[in-house]
């Protein structure tokens, strides 16, 4: 019986963690930061907390309940539903291998950080943005350490869900916690950072435009790796008698206070060491660099901190190989063994390309991008949006959100407070709705400006 075969996880916890990890990654650190520096600070953060509340949470729910419910990944999951619909779990895929690609790159860099620690960071901002510079755009460097961190991905992906996502999980996100705290007291202390923080957390509503919104749309999406089946193939995995409701408020939980201490730990730095914060990718690998190097065991902070930046982008990238993987497992045959170095393989190529689009080919441009900017950008702000639109109306609307809710309350048997809001306004219209309209504002249809 495939029921009874499919592997599941250990524990409510390990899902927990699993989920965690997973939403808990680059995107928190390294990318929620420079985007809230380059849309107006504390603006950014304040329009991405109520998307967080009002469509990642509701959306979240949702997926496990559909990835429970149907014991699939992404396109499985539409496909025994509805027939038609097995496209819509494409996007989701398509979305996977992108981000994936350019993701892998960037944990590479982690590592190299690592290594740099121990010999030493740069203070002074120029000399660090310089070495950033130089470093990424090297056309061997990089390609290195992104074949070390695919090749982790790959190996813990190949050791399946209870031996490799799950044990690695449970390790990895207690200690990251633990560390960003002591760099959010550090920061905080630094002489000169108040005006960071004034930056951080002192909205300017003026600031918001449509592409504030859709850059928090897509960073919500992309935070809670929701949209392209991260989050409904574990909920494939999820034991029947777990509570999803539960699960699915305290991981987007952890995952907002993770970015909001990203930002409490960067802005201040920024600011007290007189860098741009609105400079972009380069934010999280040149400015913290340059606080460590002038904090006292700076090496060994720095070495902690990227070690741990390390793990908990690879419990990320775990996460975007499995529903690939599992996609062509289930539909194609693929044993797990040959998905996961087949796929693992091409994914690893793209990402070259991506790598050497920071240096040797950053003429070569996509729609005005580079090719990793493009990836970033287009699966960040246009598929995961799409793939979330799509799934969130296939839940409400075509499986139905009656059905959704009974698979959340574990058939009633469990409370879920606010569970007939979500399922007959949240997830049918207000999710939706918001999506769509965010949409329209950011292709200038509808204009924003308060
Ligand atoms: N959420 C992860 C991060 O913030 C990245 C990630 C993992 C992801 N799985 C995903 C993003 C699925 C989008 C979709 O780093």
């Amino acid at each position: 019986m495939e029921q009874q075969s499919r592997e599941t996880f250990g524990s409510q916890v390990g899902f927990v963690f699993a989920a965690a990890g997973s939403a808990i990654g680059l995107g928190n650190i390294w990318r929620f930061p420079y985007l809230a520096g380059m849309y107006g600070g504390a603006a950014f953060l304040f329009v991405y907390l109520a998307i967080v509340v009002v469509v990642g949470v509701v959306c979240f729910i949702g997926e496990v309940s559909f990835g429970r419910h149907t014991r699939q990944s992404n396109v499985g999951a539409f496909k025994s539903i509805n027939k038609a619909w097995a496209p819509a779990g494409l996007i989701g895929i398509l979305a996977g291998f992108m981000i994936l690609s350019f993701y892998s790159v960037v944990g590479g860099w982690t590592i190299r950080y690592f290594f740099q620690a121990f010999s030493g960071f740069f203070a002074d901002p120029v000399a660090s943005g310089d070495f950033f510079g130089a470093f990424i755009s090297d056309p061997l460097m990089p390609i290195i350490y992104h074949a070390l961190f695919m090749g982790a991905t790959i190996w813990i992906v190949y050791n399946g869900i209870q031996d490799g996502i799950e044990k690695y999980s449970n390790i990895m996100m207690p200690a990251l916690f633990v560390l960003i705290l002591i760099l959010v007291v550090r920061s905080l202390t630094l002489p000169g950072g108040q005006e960071g923080l004034a930056f951080y957390l002192k909205p300017d509503f003026s600031k918001i435009t449509g592409e504030t919104l859709l850059a928090a749309l897509g960073q919500v999406f992309f935070t809670l790796s929701l949209g392209m089946g991260s989050i409904l193939t574990y909920g494939s995995y999820l034991g029947k008698d777990e509570n999803i409701p539960n699960v699915s408020t305290i991981v987007p939980f952890m995952d907002t206070l993770i970015a909001f201490m990203a930002g409490l730990i960067i802005f201040p730095a920024v600011f007290a060491y007189g860098f741009e914060p609105g400079q972009g990718g380069g934010l999280a690998f040149v400015t913290l660099p340059a606080v460590f190097s002038a904090m006292p065991a700076g090496n060994l902070f720095g070495a902690a901190f990227f070690f741990l930046l390390f793990l908990a982008a690879l419990t990320s990238a775990i996460s975007l190989l499995e529903p690939v993987a599992a996609y062509m497992m289930e539909e194609h045959g693929w044993t797990r063994n040959k998905a996961v170095l087949i796929m693992g393989s091409i994914i690893f190529l793209v990402g070259v390309v991506a790598s050497l689009s920071n240096g040797a080919w950053s003429h070569i441009s996509f729609f005005g991008d580079n090719f990793f900017d493009f990836l970033d950008n287009t699966s960040g702000n246009i598929l995961l949006p799409v793939s979330g639109l799509v799934t969130s109306i296939f839940i409400a609307w075509v499986w139905g959100s009656e059905h959704a809710l009974k698979e959340a309350t574990n058939d009633g048997t469990i409370t879920f407070a606010w569970g007939k809001l979500w399922a007959n306004v949240l997830i049918k219209y207000v999710a939706p709705i918001l999506i769509t309209l965010v949409f329209l504002s950011s292709i200038g249809i509808i204009p924003v400006g308060i």
